[in-house]
């Protein structure tokens, strides 16, 4: 496998994104999270998962094959993937060299986008889009959505607005899947979202296997992922639903450093920053120096900086410099990167977790996964 040098700093407004993704690089972000090898993994719980989904889908079998609906076609589906799970899992126990290898290959496809033209040049901001509308389905009361059984797989979650685009970055996990079958969805999902941020330059994200494929019937319900265009209370009712605060909230909407809005997704348009496949506080820095005016033009509302009119902000974005509770945790990390980097890796780790049942881990302890970097500095250090 080669191991790949993460791409930093790369301004896609004012150069052709694939022209400008071989210019600058920036040195590695400096990483606040120790990379000594965490405990060993207790024995892995997979086989007995897919052990115990295998008796259910083979109770369901039945009626799936006896009926003609569109529930018993799609269950049929979820059927055959999950019984090919279920066999490559039950012969198959892995371990945490297992997962590094799956980081590795989706490493590898972070920048295929570069050749394919994609964007701006990697296919990183929508993977930790897909991690998070995967995970941010929580709902702390009922104990349902986040990240355990990838109901995002089925329709009508996959269709609503707020997860279009996405098929793009769940086609591109397709592939992965298909060369390690023994992973469920939600841990390639989350891990996609871990190798994204960590080789676009980002913290490390403490990160543990054990999600489950579930059903179409676990799927949640429309509305459950913020809509850009509210303000602060929406904000607060949705991440508090998760079990998130203030702080939180602010930290996680850094991830806005990263990637742009598309009209063909959202109906919203541009980037957040001028180096929107690296991981900095700019979104933050650019928040608070900025001039922000609102965008005179046909599309939703959106802010655009008055200066370059190429930057853009959602009105929840703003938001973080309105609210007075907001603002506090803005300002701290448009000062800070390494604070934000700290508070931004707690949460998004708390994140990837949400929904799945304590007992479901295969380790104790989350693991910190080495970026390609590090693997190859370690490697030539032998
Ligand atoms: C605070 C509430 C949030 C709102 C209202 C929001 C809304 C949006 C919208 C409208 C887009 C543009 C989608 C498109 O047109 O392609 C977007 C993109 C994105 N969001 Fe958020 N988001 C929020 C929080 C988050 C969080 C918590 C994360 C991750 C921790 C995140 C990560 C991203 C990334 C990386 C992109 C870029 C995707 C791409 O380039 O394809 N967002 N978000």
């Amino acid at each position: 496998m080669s191991l790949r040098v993460a791409a930093r700093r790369i301004p896609n407004v004012a150069r052709p994104a694939v022209q400008a993704r071989a210019s600058t690089f920036r040195a590695p972000a400096f990483r606040r999270f120790s990379t000594e090898t965490p405990p060993p993994p207790k024995k892995s719980n997979t086989a007995l998962y897919a052990g115990v989904g295998a008796a259910v889908l083979g109770g369901v079998a039945l009626w799936i094959f006896s009926s003609d609906s569109d529930a018993a076609k799609s269950a049929g589906t979820v059927f055959k993937s999950g019984a090919q799970s279920a066999k490559a899992a039950a012969n198959f126990v892995p371990t945490k060299e297992d997962y590094i290898k799956v980081y590795n290959r989706i490493a590898e496809i972070l920048d295929e986008a570069s050749d394919k033209g994609y964007d701006d040049g990697s296919y990183g901001p929508v993977l930790v889009r897909l991690a998070w509308h995967s995970s941010g389905t929580y709902d702390k009361e009922s104990g349902t959505g986040g990240s355990n059984y990838a109901t995002m797989r089925f329709e009508p979650e996959a269709l609503h607005g707020a997860n279009a685009g996405l098929q793009v970055a769940r086609g591109l996990m397709e592939v992965v899947k298909k060369e390690f079958p023994w992973i469920s969805y939600g841990d390639l999902w989350t891990l996609a979202g871990v190798a994204a941020l960590q080789e676009m330059g980002g913290p490390h994200i403490p990160w543990r296997a054990g999600r489950i494929d579930g059903f179409a019937t676990q799927a949640t319900p429309d509305g459950r992922l913020p809509d850009a265009t509210q303000g602060a209370d929406h904000l607060r009712n949705i991440f508090y639903r998760m079990g998130f605060n203030d702080q939180e909230i602010v930290a996680l909407s850094g991830a806005h450093a990263l990637g742009r809005c598309h009209r063909d997704r959202s109906g919203f348009d541009g980037p957040w920053t001028f180096s929107p496949i690296t991981v900095t506080n700019d979104y933050f820095k650019l928040l608070f120096d900025e001039s922000w005016v609102w965008k005179k033009w046909d599309g939703p509302k959106q802010l655009e900086d008055k200066k370059t009119k190429s930057l853009m902000m959602l009105p929840t974005d703003y938001v973080l410099v309105q609210d007075k509770s907001f603002k506090k945790y803005a300002k701290q990390y448009a000062q800070d990167q390494d604070l934000w980097f700290k508070d931004f890796s707690k949460a998004v780790a708390t994140l990837f977790e949400l929904g799945v049942p304590s007992t479901q881990w295969v380790a104790s302890e989350p693991w910190i996964i080495p970026t390609t970097d590090e693997q190859k500095e370690a490697q030539e250090k032998k």
